[in-house]
């Protein structure tokens, strides 16, 4: 990163100039280093959602929204999906690089000798209702592990960083399938080593102690594919949520928790979940323009999920890929999804309407992976879960990449305070009915 060149900010009103050094990233934009506004201004930036901001030094993942490319460690998404595997995109997002034949052996060695969690675990399913939601399930069962792996809780130390990392990778199948097996009431069923980490998830989800279970390699495939598109995104509210999190030397099990519960939102990784259960309401194609007058509406809170991004603007390349699995699934598995069709039509529909086009808003990843989960057998309120089973793996590099900086402090933002002023403090029998309304108003 060289920091040779500057950008000048004059204040209008005094007429008084600030520089501050322009860091350069290895690709991509430019960013302003604003460590010193405050010191040199006496003012905040404003940027409450983050629109403008860098908040970290990253060499994991990159997007260009307008050009729809996203990359991990420069390798892009398309080639990732269409070439390589979870596992290995595992280990490139945590490491660096591609590895070798014997690294990859290694490391899936290490993630498939962790899979299985602590049999006391099971005791924390058995005190939810089994009509809870899976993602309260998993923001709870995570939280946990670091109440049983006392031994790789010190973020200090480099091997206890590396285990907790292989722990949550290799742990995640396990309790998203533990979560599923507890809602419908099956027993649990324990990891397989002679499996891939897809097929060994689908095994603990699908199989049943009764008889054999065999699994389909098109649909291990499409799993694999799957959690290549979602191992990470770079900092999206999740991600920032757990380096936000970890930035105060959290323990990695406890921000992994952190993450699920922002992912948990339907802004975020909760949209899958939503899209088809918009397209289950929608129902028919001839629906779809009242749906689409809905979205459009600024009074109703209706909105066409799978549709739009904060950062893509062109279109979002996962949401490509996706679309061919979701034919291939489809096809193998022999299902004709009245909901692939109608989710065709919306997106034709929409891609056409200048509400849309205006707005650059295009299907995103979530459009079409809650098909292909439908149809591989999750039910919905599942699919959030697998969401958060494959973006551990980019929360933990992103977490790791942040503690091993030596630059990390804690995440500590300010605010435009829009309070009241100072005002002194009005005894109880001095203060009026007004004071009452106004409190009750501010807390509304
Ligand atoms: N349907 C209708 N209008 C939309 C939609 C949508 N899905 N998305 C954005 N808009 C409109 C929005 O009303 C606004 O219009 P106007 O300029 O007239 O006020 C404009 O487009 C810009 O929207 P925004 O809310 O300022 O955009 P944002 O960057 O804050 O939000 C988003 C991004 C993904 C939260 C939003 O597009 C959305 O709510 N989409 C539906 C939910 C969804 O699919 N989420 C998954 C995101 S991808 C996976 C992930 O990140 O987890």
């Amino acid at each position: 990163m060289a920091d040779s060149k500057t950008f000048t900010l004059t204040n209008d009103a005094t007429g008084e100039s600030f520089k501050f050094p322009v860091i350069e990233g290895s690709y991509g934009p430019d960013v302003i280093d604003m460590r010193k506004l405050y010191e040199s201004t006496n003012m905040f930036s404003y940027d409450p959602s983050f629109t403008s901001t860098a908040s970290c030094p990253s060499a994991i993942t990159f997007i260009d929204g307008e050009k729809g490319q996203l990359m991990h460690r420069g390798y892009s998404i398309e080639d990732l999906a269409g070439k390589s595997s979870f596992i290995e995109v595992a280990y490139l997002l945590l490491y660096g690089d591609l590895p070798s034949e014997k690294q990859l052996k290694e490391f899936s060695h290490n993630i498939t000798y962790h899979t299985m969690v602590h049999e006391q675990l099971q005791f924390f399913f058995r005190g939810f209702r089994r009509d809870a939601h899976p993602m309260a399930i998993m923001c709870g069962v995570v939280g946990a592990l670091s109440a049983f792996y006392h031994d790789s809780l010190d973020i200090h130390d480099l091997a206890q960083r590396e285990i907790s990392a292989h722990r949550l990778i290799a742990k995640l199948p396990t309790l998203a399938a533990m979560t599923y097996k507890y809602s419908i009431g099956q027993p649990f069923v324990y990891p397989r080593n002679d499996l891939s980490y897809a097929e060994n998830f689908l095994h603990m989800t699908f199989a049943v102690p009764a008889e054999p279970y065999k699994v389909n390699p098109v649909v291990a495939k499409a799993m694999d594919r799957i959690f290549i598109l979602h191992a990470d995104h770079e900092q999206n509210a999740s991600t920032s949520t757990v380096r936000q999190s970890g930035s105060s030397m959290a323990n990695p099990f406890a921000c992994i928790a952190a993450g699920i519960a922002s992912l948990w939102g339907a802004s975020h990784g909760g949209a899958n979940q939503e899209v088809l259960e918009m397209l289950a309401e929608i129902g028919h194609k001839d629906r779809i323009p009242e749906f689409l007058a809905r979205a459009k509406d600024k009074n109703d809170p209706f909105r066409l999920m799978g549709f739009g991004h904060r950062v893509y603007k062109n279109h979002d390349p996962r949401a490509a890929v996706l679309k061919e699995s979701c034919h291939e699934v489809l096809e193998d598995l022999g299902i004709e999804d009245p909901l692939l069709e109608l989710a065709m039509e919306l997106e034709k529909i929409a891609l056409q309407d200048e509400y849309f086009v205006s707005r650059k808003l295009f299907p995103n990843v979530d459009f079409y992976s809650g098909i292909i989960l439908k149809a591989i057998g999750f039910p919905t309120s599942m699919f959030t879960v697998l969401f958060a089973l494959a973006r551990t793996t980019g929360w933990v590099s992103q977490w790791k990449e942040m503690v091993e900086d030596p630059g990390m402090r804690i995440c500590r933002p300010r605010q435009l305070y829009t309070g009241a002023e100072p005002r002194p403090y009005v005894a109880l029998d001095k203060r009026g009915a007004s004071t009452e309304r106004k409190a009750s108003k501010s807390a509304a």
